[in-house]
């Protein structure tokens, strides 16, 4: 009985119960946050995995700034409904460069996170300048205007160095090529070599179906047919993780 008594006092003083609380929420915090600091690998390699080319970093900067997250997730679960829906589920590396997450839970549309080369350019384009043409029961907006917005290249370096001060191995060189590179893997006569030395498996073309300009719609659908295609799930192995 005297524990309880004890107690009484505590519920009687509301200082000292938010205080005594405070405390009591702060050790299981450390108990859970700590460890993190001082573990070497939270996040198990794969193969694979390389920064977002500037062109496709800047196509995820006009995802978030539209809002797709807000009905779509990337992040598949490891459940046997999602996995035969969507393919393998989500690998903690695969957003390991993604400055912020874009997981989420809420799908009003279905999971992107492996909806890179599903569908052609020409589709992106068609279903996102009017999604009802191509999914006439679809309640997603329409974005045509991303095809008319000429693609803003004068900051894309910034936010390669931005993205490299939160620990995206972004190479001076990398920095220093954003804006060409950018052009490069979106104009289908461009001198590519530079930008494929920099970045592996990328997907060069003409993205928005108009050669000759530089779009945000090239830039969306860059970065949507890369979704999911960077991690080789052929030297992935399901029980020990990595062979
Ligand atoms: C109001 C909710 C909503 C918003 C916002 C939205 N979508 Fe969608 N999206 C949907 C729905 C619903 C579908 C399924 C029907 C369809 O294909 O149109 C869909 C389908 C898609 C698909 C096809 C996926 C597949 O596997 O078939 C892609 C790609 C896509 N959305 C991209 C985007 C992008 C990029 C944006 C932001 C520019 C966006 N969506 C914004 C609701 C939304």
């Amino acid at each position: 009985m005297s524990i309880l008594n004890r107690h009484s006092a505590l519920e009687r003083h509301a200082t000292l119960l938010l205080v005594t609380s405070l405390v009591v929420v702060s050790i299981g915090g450390i108990v859970e946050i700590a460890p993190l600091f001082y573990l070497q690998n939270t996040v198990e390699e794969v193969d694979g995995m390389r920064p977002y080319t500037p062109l496709e970093l800047a196509g995820r900067n006009i995802y978030v700034r539209e809002g797709c997250y807000t009905c779509h997730s990337q992040m598949i679960r490891p459940f046997r409904d999602e996995v035969e829906r969507y393919g393998h589920y989500s690998l903690a590396a695969e957003s390991m460069y993604d400055h912020s997450f874009q997981w989420g839970s809420k799908r009003t549309g279905p999971d992107l996170a492996r909806v890179g080369q599903r569908y052609s350019n020409e589709w992106h384009v068609e279903h996102l300048v009017d999604p009802r043409a191509v999914v006439p029961e679809s309640v997603m907006p329409a974005y045509a205007f991303l095809r008319d917005a000429p693609l803003d290249t004068s900051d894309i370096a910034a936010h390669l160095v931005a993205n490299r001060r939160v620990g995206v191995p972004y190479s001076d060189e990398m920095i220093a090529e954003a804006a060409a590179d950018m052009r490069a893997q979106a104009m289908p006569d461009a001198d590519t070599s530079g930008l494929e030395a920099r970045y592996v498996n990328i997907h060069i073309g003409d993205f928005d179906g108009q050669p000759d300009r530089l779009t945000e719609m090239d830039a969306l659908v860059a970065y949507l047919q890369m979704l999911g295609t960077l991690v080789d799930f052929s030297t992935y192995d399901e029980a020990s993780g990595y062979r």
